[in-house]
């Protein structure tokens, strides 16, 4: 039997067309962090189990990890997330980073979901962290650094990036309720996962922890205060935080309609101690994160005696594209070369690869169609491969060492000496590209 040509559930194949989308994305996002300073890394795709058991969450690491034994009998997991890698990459030259650490990375990742608008399988996953200097600098940077990213794509009046604070959480679920760090726990992930399991699922977690009347009544109020009440009635090294975040955001210009407070952003991960945030896209059309994040302080502690705090986010492709593509921010993206040598005869092969190659050293992106056809046929396809210019050999021309240069776009065509053409073709390309 045959086998399919469909790419495995929950994955994507990228053809050139949509390579091209994702490699426009990233390379914007590239150029703003690159500003700030952050450098590249990355890390390998299989990393040992236990990485993630320690603190990436029950939900990624009993439900949607993909994990294999190797031939060496070691358990291996395929990376769900990218910060346990970071983690340990740092605490392996802990003592020679110079600190703070700014990287970012952009990983394939995968995770074991029932795929849906915004949730796929494997998806590549921008990551941006700094560890170490003050707290409220790093979170405010990384803040800043996310709108940033959102203005690149013109894109910051569409996305809201809502801020809570896990002390808060604590503070609110142990001393104000009553909870047991366990309950609070199992709440704050029914919590994160409320849009996804829906309004009973979410009821009935709650109802099997044992939570009373008086404590709904309390959690409800909760979640729907204002950061003012919030700071008032619950006042805690959270809501400081808060605070003075909010503070520095607002004086520093950023904080305004598109930083909030939110006293439902959970985040599912186990790392997460102090700041938390999440990037929502304004059009009900895309319910997912744009991206999500947070400090973790105690990560790089499961690797022994470390103590440095992060922070940082992770925003997915998927998403990313979804949002443009739903407030019209992203470009039509075609793959396109400069110049496509056509070959209507045998003897003009040699010719057309000397103009190829000098065209190249150029720094044009030239083709050949690597066999002889007829005219029409290949100026079909020198359109179907996006080309700007066409060059011709014709039976006239070539006798006085000339050939013609078409120009696909204009339709406009010139003749020029065969030996000139890689210079006139860059001069086109030149003036192309400046709007010419
Ligand atoms: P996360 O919230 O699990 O955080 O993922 C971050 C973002 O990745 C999400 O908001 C979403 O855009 C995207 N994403 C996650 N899972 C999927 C999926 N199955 N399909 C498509 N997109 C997805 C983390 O992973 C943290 N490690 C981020 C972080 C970095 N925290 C600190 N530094």
């Amino acid at each position: 039997m045959a086998l399919s040509s469909q790419s495995y559930k929950g994955t994507r194949d990228f053809y050139p067309q949509d390579m091209a989308i994702r490699r426009w994305m990233f390379d914007r996002m590239r150029q703003v962090i690159q500003r700030y300073g952050y450098l590249e890394y990355d890390g390998p795709l299989l990393e040992p189990f236990d990485l993630f058991a320690a603190k990436t969450g029950e939900e990624i690491v009993n439900q949607q990890l993909y994990w294999l034994i190797d031939r060496g009998g070691r358990k291996l997991a395929i990376r769900p997330e990218m910060t346990p890698t970071l983690a340990r990459m740092v605490a392996a030259r802990f003592h020679e980073l110079a600190k703070p650490i700014r990287w970012f990375s952009i990983p394939n990742l995968w995770r074991y979901e029932r795929p849906q608008r915004g949730r796929l399988r494997e998806h590549w996953q921008l990551n941006v962290d700094v560890l170490g200097g003050d707290p409220l600098l790093a979170d405010a940077e990384i803040l800043t650094l996310a709108v940033d990213l959102m203005k690149t794509f013109g894109g910051e009046q569409n996305a809201i990036i809502k801020v809570n604070n896990r002390k808060l959480i604590d503070h609110f679920f142990g001393n104000v309720l009553g909870l047991s760090a366990d309950a609070a726990l199992k709440i704050v992930k029914v919590l994160d996962a409320k849009a996804k399991i829906g309004e009973e699922a979410y009821k009935a977690v709650l109802d099997g922890i044992g939570i009373s009347a008086d404590q709904k009544d309390k959690m409800e109020k909760f979640f729907s205060s204002s950061f003012a009440d919030v700071s008032r009635a619950f006042k805690c090294v959270g809501t400081d935080e808060l605070n003075a975040l909010f503070d520095f955001l607002a004086q520093s210009g950023v904080k305004g309609e598109s930083v909030v407070f939110d006293p439902t952003v959970m985040r599912g991960m186990d790392y997460y101690t102090g700041t938390v945030f999440e990037m929502y896209d304004t059009s009900p059309d895309n319910r997912r994160a744009i991206f999500g994040g947070g400090r973790y302080d105690n990560l790089l502690a499961i690797f022994g005696n470390y103590k440095l705090s992060g922070v940082g986010f992770g925003l997915g492709d998927v998403t990313m594209q979804n949002f443009l593509e739903t407030h019209g921010l992203l470009p039509k993206i075609e793959p396109s070369i400069d110049v496509f040598i056509a070959l209507p005869a045998a003897k003009y092969r040699l010719a057309a690869e000397q103009v190829a190659c000098l065209s190249r050293n150029e720094g044009l992106s030239v083709i050949t169609p690597l066999g002889v056809d007829g005219f029409s046929q290949q100026l079909k396809l020198a359109v179907k491969h996006g080309a700007k210019f066409v060059v011709l050999f014709g039976e006239a021309e070539f006798a006085e060492g000339k050939a013609i240069i078409k120009d696909l776009l204009t339709a406009t065509q010139e003749v020029c000496v065969i030996s000139g053409l890689h210079l006139r073709l860059k001069e086109l390309a030149v003036a192309k590209a400046k709007g010419g």
